[in-house]
C-alpha cells in the first residue's frame, strides 16, 4: 500500500516524459540540472562541486558535520571491491536489471537509482551493460565525490535516503538498496507503481570467518532476508528472492580494508584486530540474499 496522498506533495506527484526526477529539497519541486547548479521554478539553487555531484543535504537537517562513511571507509571500500570480491554480486544484479528491462514497454527512458550507493561500485558496473543516465545517492560526500570522479556518467547526490528522499513521486523505475538503510514509505512514494525495487541483504554466514576471529556478535544473519520482507510488507510484495554465496582468499591487507569498511571496525577490540594483522591470508564466505519487490496497490 503507499502511503496516504496527503503525504505527497502535489507538483510532484506524476513525472512527465523526459523530466528529472529529482526534486528540490526546500519546496520539494522538480529540479533542473544545469552546467553549474540545480534550481528549482522557487529559485532554490544548489551548485554542482567540481567533480559535478550535486549536494541536497540541508546544513540545518544534519546531525553531524560528515555524515555516512568517512573517508578512511570509502578508500577501504574502494580497494576492497576493486579487487572482485563482490564480483558475483554485481554480475547477478547486471542480470536482474539486464532481465527486468528486457520486458520493459516502449523505449522510454529508465529512471534508475541506488540508494546509499556508496562509491558507486554497482551503479557504475551497470552503465557497462544498460543506457544510463542514472542517479546514485548516499548521505556520504565522500563516498559520491570518489562515485562521481569514477562513473561520470551517471548522477551523484549527496542527501540523506531515511528522511525525504530527493525524487518525485512515482518517478523511479527501478531503485536498488545494497547493503544499505531504508525508508521503506518513501521508496514506496518514489517508485513508479510498476517499478521494482532490488534490495540487498547479508546473506547467513556472511563473514563468518571473519566473524568468528574478532569475536563480534553482529546480530542474526540467518533473518536478515526475513526481516527485510517483514519490513517492507507494508507496501511491498516479494516478487523472487535469490541466495548467493561463495569464498574468497583474502590477503593482509584485504582484510584490513574489509573490516574498515564494515561495522566490524568499530564492534572488535585492538587486541583481536591486532591478531587479525598477523593473518597472511583467510577464506572468507561472501553471502547474500537478493529480494526483488514490486509495490502492494
Ligand atoms: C555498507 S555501505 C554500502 C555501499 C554500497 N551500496 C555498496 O554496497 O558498495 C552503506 C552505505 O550507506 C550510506 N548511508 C548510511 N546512512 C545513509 C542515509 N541515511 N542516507 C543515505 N546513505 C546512507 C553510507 O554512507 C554507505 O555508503
Ligand atoms: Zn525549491
Amino acid at each position: 500500500m503507499k502511503p496516504s496522498p496527503t503525504a505527497r506533495t502535489t507538483d510532484v506527484r506524476r513525472k512527465t516524459e523526459g523530466a528529472l526526477p529529482l526534486i528540490c529539497p526546500v519546496c520539494e519541486q522538480s529540479l533542473s540540472w544545469g552546467d553549474r547548479a540545480c534550481v528549482c521554478p522557487q529559485g532554490h539553487s544548489f551548485d554542482l562541486a567540481r567533480e559535478g555531484y550535486l549536494n541536497l543535504l540541508l546544513s540545518h537537517l544534519r546531525r553531524s558535520k560528515h555524515p555516512g562513511d568517512n573517508a578512511d571507509m570509502v578508500q577501504a571500500r574502494r580497494r576492497f571491491l576493486d579487487c572482485g570480491a563482490f564480483a558475483q554480486l554485481s554480475e547477478l544484479i547486471q542480470s536482474e536489471v539486464r532481465q527486468l528491462l528486457a520486458g520493459w514497454e516502449g523505449d522510454r527512458r529508465v529512471n534508475m537509482a541506488d540508494l546509499g550507493c556508496g562509491e558507486g561500485h554497482f551503479l557504475g558496473a551497470l552503465q557497462e551493460v544498460v543506457t544510463g543516465p542514472f542517479y546514485g545517492v548516499d548521505v556520504s560526500k565522500e563516498a559520491i565525490r570518489v562515485a562521481s570522479r569514477r562513473h561520470r556518467s551517471s548522477r551523484w547526490v549527496v542527501a540523506n535516503v531515511m528522511r525525504r528522499i530527493p525524487f518525485a513521486c512515482d518517478s523511479l523505475d527501478i531503485i536498488l538498496s545494497v547493503l544499505a538503510p531504508r525508508n521503506v514509505e518513501e521508496l514506496a512514494r518514489v517508485l513508479e507503481p510498476n517499478g521494482s525495487l532490488l534490495l540487498v541483504v547479508p546473506g547467513p554466514n556472511h563473514l563468518l570467518e571473519l566473524r568468528s576471529l574478532l569475536m563480534v556478535d553482529t546480530g542474526n544473519f540467518q533473518t536478515k532476508a526475513d526481516a527485510a520482507v517483514e519490513l517492507c510488507a507494508p507496501c511491498f510484495a516479494i516478487r523472487h528472492k535469490k541466495s548467493l554465496i561463495y569464498e574468497v582468499l583474502l590477503n593482509r591487507n584485504l582484510l584490513a580494508d574489509l573490516v574498515q569498511m564494515t561495522p566490524l571496525f568499530w564492534r572488535s577490540t585492538r587486541e583481536a584486530k591486532g591478531d587479525m594483522g598477523r593473518l597472511d591470508e583467510l577464506r572468507v564466505t561472501m553471502s547474500f540474499v537478493f529480494l526483488a519487490f514490486t509495490l502492494i496497490r
